[in-house]
């Protein structure tokens, strides 16, 4: 079948592009390269047949979003579009709402326009905000996300709630991201941060590489067994399988299902430090700093819900999103721009 793709030259889109093209789907990219790259849609074309057409915009123009579902079949959309940048939303959070909130309002009114209802959403852990009690189910009380980008999330998940209660023709599935890492085996495509990265491992694999002289660990005096912030790192491979089998479930399921993304298992930062001493053979500079704020200090996911709807659960452990990750950073060291 036809899939609509919004952001899918992004990290988590181009993954799952890659496996659409692999289970035999035609897929309709839709992104504004603001974060995401041409380049990662060759690579992905490299790895796969299939077909691909490829649409440059921005998911709030109404208009083109009109265009594409006019000239394409398409029977589902997984939709990646989105700022991330949990700093710089609190720097900038109109920014957030229009693109995260505005942009996927604007999504839901055209697919509805073209007959469309079985949409894919990435959403976050965020949502949960700070929780005492582990793992999260998707029952877990949510709780107030610590950024804009978080609230932009977790509105966006209201949002499709409501329509799902104001027409039983929607199928929506929401994916609750843990901690995304790790690159698809080939080392062909994976993360590509614009600037600073903001987040632990491509961190990390940036010092690796050379580009960056050490990793800041932030805060040790979290109640973990090592003191530092404990999360659950999820392959994009599992990741992006997890919304394959999300999109064909909601073949048959109408409503609004929300499925945790994680692997059930928590590590420490400096567990991932060890993990990428292993990968890289050698010590990897890092020293101790502040906690960051707005951290946590743990957040793992109970994933049975997902397991038993969809039959989905993580395979790849940390050592190998670790070692897929650092092959893509070691073979593309200034990411895409190598
Ligand atoms: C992990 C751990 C840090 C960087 C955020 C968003 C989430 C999702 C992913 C995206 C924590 C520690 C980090 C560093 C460190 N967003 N750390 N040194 O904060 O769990 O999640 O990014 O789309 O919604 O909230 O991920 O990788 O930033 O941090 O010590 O340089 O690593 O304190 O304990 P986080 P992270």
């Amino acid at each position: 079948m036809t899939i609509l793709l919004t952001g899918g030259a992004g990290y988590i889109g181009s993954h799952v592009l890659l496996c659409c093209l692999e289970a035999g789907h035609a897929v309709v990219v839709l992104d504004d390269f603001s974060n995401g790259s041409p380049e990662a849609l060759t690579r992905v074309q490299g790895l796969a047949d299939g077909q691909v057409t490829t649409w440059h915009g921005d998911i709030r123009d109404a208009a083109l979003l009109e265009r594409i579902f006019a000239r394409h079949p398409i029977e589902a959309v997984l939709h990646f579009a989105g700022l991330k940048a949990v700093g710089e939303s609190v720097a900038n959070p109109l920014a957030y709402y229009d693109v995260n909130v505005g942009g996927s309002v604007t999504l839901a009114r055209a697919m509805a326009a073209a007959g469309v209802f079985r949409l894919v959403f990435s959403s976050t852990a965020a949502v949960y905000g700070d929780q005492a009690q582990m793992p999260l189910t998707e029952t877990s009380a949510l709780g107030q996300p610590s950024s804009p980008y978080g609230c932009s999330k977790l509105m966006v998940e209201q949002v499709l709630a409501d329509l799902c209660a104001a027409d039983p023709r929607w199928s929506v599935g929401v994916l609750r991201y843990f901690n995304p890492a790790g690159a698809h085996p080939s080392g062909r495509i994976g993360e590509d941060p614009r600037g600073v990265p903001a987040n632990l491992i491509p961190y990390a694999m940036q010092v690796a590489v050379g580009r960056r002289p050490e990793l800041a660990v932030f805060g040790n005096d979290y109640p973990t067994p090592d003191g530092t912030g404990m999360r659950d790192y999820i392959h994009v491979m599992d990741l992006a399988l997890g919304h394959l089998a999300a999109m064909e479930h909601l073949a048959d399921h109408t409503g609004h299902h929300i499925w945790n993304l994680g692997t059930g298992r928590g590590h420490s930062v400096l567990e991932v430090i060890r993990g990428m001493e292993r990968v890289i053979n050698r010590p990897l500079p890092w020293k101790l700093a502040p906690r960051r704020p707005g951290d946590t200090a743990q957040c793992w996911a109970d994933p049975a819900r997902a397991a038993t709807d969809l039959g989905w659960r993580a395979t790849r452990g940390l050592d190998e999103m670790l070692a897929d990750h650092w092959r893509w950073q070691a073979q593309n060291p200034e990411g895409y721009q190598s």
